[in-house]
């Protein structure tokens, strides 16, 4: 039998930007329209560092959101000079939920990030000690290494050693591309997690060059070959309670992508659940998505799952070409195209 319409719980985005002033106000009703919370990253310009910056940015969140009961959850930006006191501060504020580490130089706005872990050590300790979450960017920055290995290597060079060192550490490994990361973090204890995005699930790396070059689907990770997407799809048939879900939704104006050097970031948040929705029914797992979408999370991290549920409709629709941003156009993932499943607003 078809299935034509679910109701599951509430889902959260586990990791998500949301940028600020104009963008902020552009994007965050996407999110707030179908999650309950998110997972905020902390990479501004300047970057969000301490709980000061942090109650700041949230209070400019909320507004973003006004009239709809979103809840923003917060995160600092880890840097070679975080201290323990800042620590100890997020872990009391009670709204920081985690704390992101950015290899400097990995990413859009990782220039303020890591150059060698062992600074972070002291705050390392007392986020181990106080039960505050690392949010780990798992790329490695050497050159020299191949961009698509660049996962690979950096559980063997830098997480392997991490999770020895601070054995009682929760750590997410974000947004994870490989068969490698998968197998990874199956291997070790409960206090390692993962989310997964709905385009590494939708997509392998031909995606990025199909007819030529596409720079609505350049992000980082990068997209992989289809083996490692593969795994991914295993992993979150499995159910197994270490996978969760975080977008990574990456909201860059249209200009921005479609340059000589395009931004990295894929911005999925108009319909994220519905791609999701997809996902799961493309590999018969539909019955698995609540559980991906709104368990595992709040389970992973402590918080208690939402009370509240959404209806999806197996609905086909057509993704917008783009949509306003500021004074600015956003190309979504999946522009112009069809999905088939369609969130059903929550007053209907
Ligand atoms: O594709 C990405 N975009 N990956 C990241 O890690 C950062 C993000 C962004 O902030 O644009
Ligand atoms: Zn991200």
């Amino acid at each position: 039998m078809t299935t034509h319409s679910i109701t599951i719980t509430q889902p959260d985005d586990w990791h998500l930007h949301l940028r600020d002033g104009d963008i902020l106000n552009s994007v965050a009703p996407f999110t707030a329209k179908q999650f309950q919370r998110a997972i905020v990253m902390p990479n501004l310009v300047p970057a969000v560092t301490t709980v000061t910056q942090a109650v700041a940015y949230l209070d400019r969140i909320l507004a973003a959101v006004e009239g709809t009961d979103f809840e923003p959850l917060m995160t600092l930006y880890l840097t070679d000079n975080t201290s323990a006191e800042e620590i100890t501060a997020a872990r009391k504020s009670c709204f920081i939920k985690g704390v992101k580490l950015y290899p400097a130089g990995a990413t859009t706005n990782s220039d303020e990030g890591v150059t060698d872990i062992r600074r972070c050590y002291p705050a390392l300790e007392e986020m181990q000690r106080a039960g505050l979450p690392l949010l780990v960017h798992g790329e490695v920055t050497d050159s020299s290494i191949d961009v698509f290995d660049r996962e690979k290597v950096f559980i063997d060079r830098v997480l392997a050693p991490l999770i020895d060192t601070f054995p009682e550490l929760k750590i997410v490994f974000e947004h994870i591309t490989t068969a490698d990361a998968v197998d990874f973090v199956l291997a070790v204890g409960p206090l390692i997690g993962a989310t997964v995005t709905a385009h590494h699930l939708i997509y392998n790396r031909n995606a990025m060059f199909e007819g030529g070059i596409r720079p609505h689907h350049y992000c980082l990770p990068v997209l992989k070959r289809e083996k490692h997407r593969q795994a991914l799809l295993k992993a979150i048939a499995s159910a197994n309670p270490k996978f969760f879900l975080g977008t990574d939704s990456a909201p860059h104006a249209k200009h921005r992508k479609e340059s000589d050097c395009g931004c990295a970031g894929i911005f999925s948040a108009p319909f994220a659940i519905e791609l999701y929705a997809t996902v799961f029914e493309m590999i018969d797992a539909l019955d698995k998505l609540e559980a991906f979408a709104s368990y595992h999370g709040p389970d992973f991290y402590g918080l208690p799952r939402n009370n509240g549920t959404i209806t999806l409709q197996k609905v086909a629709h057509r993704v917008p070409e783009s949509y306003p941003l500021a004074d600015q156009s956003i190309v979504p993932l999946m522009a112009g195209q069809s999905i088939p499943w369609q969130l059903v607003p929550a007053n209907d």
